[in-house]
């Protein structure tokens, strides 16, 4: 009699163990509390994605594309190349656009439904302006923008890429590329001019350069940028690195970034596997060709719902 109601005594207490556990789980994932101590219980998240920044070693990168207002199918289109790729490499990336002040009427229905449905957009304190320091206001405002995320981790990324909105980046080779390289004072890109091979020869290309967070809390703070913003403004964030003497950690990127083959230049490549970014697609034809190339659409799960060919 003893054992057996020790038994029922035991199964009980497993069973509410049990109902216990659940409920915390539910409760942490229906409010998205980041408990650092309840990873343990990693296996209750639905997807690897639900405790993403607390992990320690993953990686956080901003993947801001510079952009203007009026650019809704464009912006449609890069969520998809971008929400399209699967994360392997144990990163979180996020990707923002980022415009400056709305100057019309129908602009201010049209972003706050793309920004109630993404929550993916910046809107900086500046007129539209392509060389007149829209990438300065972009850096130096950052620190503030995430500055209110209090529970979330430091640095909220590691690394800031500025991308155009043009360029093609294949995620998980950058993540892949990132990994290795020096978490602070770091430039990556694709040097100028397209002939060198030295990361301190220029600067790197507004096509997508990458500066890691000690970077862009310095651009917040200096006087430097401030003062020096008007030509283009990939030159001008190189001119700051090399007054400030900032980036020390330079990394050339070439050739896993570099412009479409088409046209044919010293700053192109034909696409090959080893890419990072893919710049200059100017057109639907160029983006096709790219995409095909990389086999974007080929983890398109089959169904009866569709056939497409
Ligand atoms: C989660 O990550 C682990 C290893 O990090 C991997 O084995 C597993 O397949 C991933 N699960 C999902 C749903 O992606
Ligand atoms: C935005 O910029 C303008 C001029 O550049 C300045 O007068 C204004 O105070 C700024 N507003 C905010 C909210 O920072
Ligand atoms: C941008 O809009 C804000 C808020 O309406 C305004 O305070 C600011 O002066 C504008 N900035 C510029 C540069 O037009
Ligand atoms: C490209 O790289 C992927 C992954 O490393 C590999 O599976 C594939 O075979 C490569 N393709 C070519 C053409 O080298
Ligand atoms: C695309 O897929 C083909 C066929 O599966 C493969 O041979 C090729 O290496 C892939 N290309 C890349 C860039 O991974």
């Amino acid at each position: 009699m003893a054992v057996k109601s020790s038994k029922v005594n035991r199964g009980r207490f497993m069973l509410s163990c049990f109902i216990f556990i659940f409920f915390l789980c539910m409760l942490a994932s229906i409010n998205e509390v980041r408990f650092n101590g309840i990873l343990k219980f990693r296996r209750c998240s639905v997807s690897n994605e639900s405790f993403p920044a607390n992990e320690p070693d993953n990686l956080r990168i901003l993947i801001s594309v510079l952009t203007l207002p009026d650019q809704y199918l464009r912006r449609h289109f890069l969520r998809m190349v971008y929400g399209t790729q699967t994360l392997t490499e144990g990163a979180r990336v996020d990707v923002k656009f980022v415009f400056c002040n709305l100057t019309k009427e129908d602009q201010k229905t049209m972003v706050a439904l793309e920004i109630m449905r993404y929550n993916d957009i910046i809107i900086l304190n500046c007129s539209e302006n392509m060389n007149k320091g829209k990438t300065s206001t972009f850096f130096r405002s950052l620190p503030e923008i995430f500055s209110n995320e209090m529970d979330g981790p430091y640095p909220p990324y590691h690394y800031v890429m500025k991308a155009d909105d043009d360029t093609y980046v294949r995620v998980n080779s950058l993540v892949r590329s990132l990994r290795p390289l020096a978490r602070e004072d770091l430039y990556y890109g694709f040097v100028i001019p397209c002939g060198s091979m030295d990361p301190f020869k220029h600067y790197m290309s507004g096509m997508g350069f990458v500066v890691s967070w000690d970077i862009v809390e310095w651009i917040h703070g200096s006087d430097i940028p401030r003062k020096h913003v008007e030509g283009p403004e990939d030159k001008v964030f190189g001119d700051w690195m090399r007054w400030a003497r900032r980036g020390n950690n330079r990394y050339n990127a070439k050739w896993s970034m570099y412009n479409y083959p088409d046209p044919p230049s010293v700053c192109s490549h034909e696409l090959w596997n080893d890419t990072v970014a893919v710049h200059l697609l100017k057109n639907q034809d160029k983006w096709i060709r790219t995409l095909t190339y990389f086999n974007h659409t080929h983890s398109l799960k089959p169904s009866k719902m569709y056939h497409l060919s």
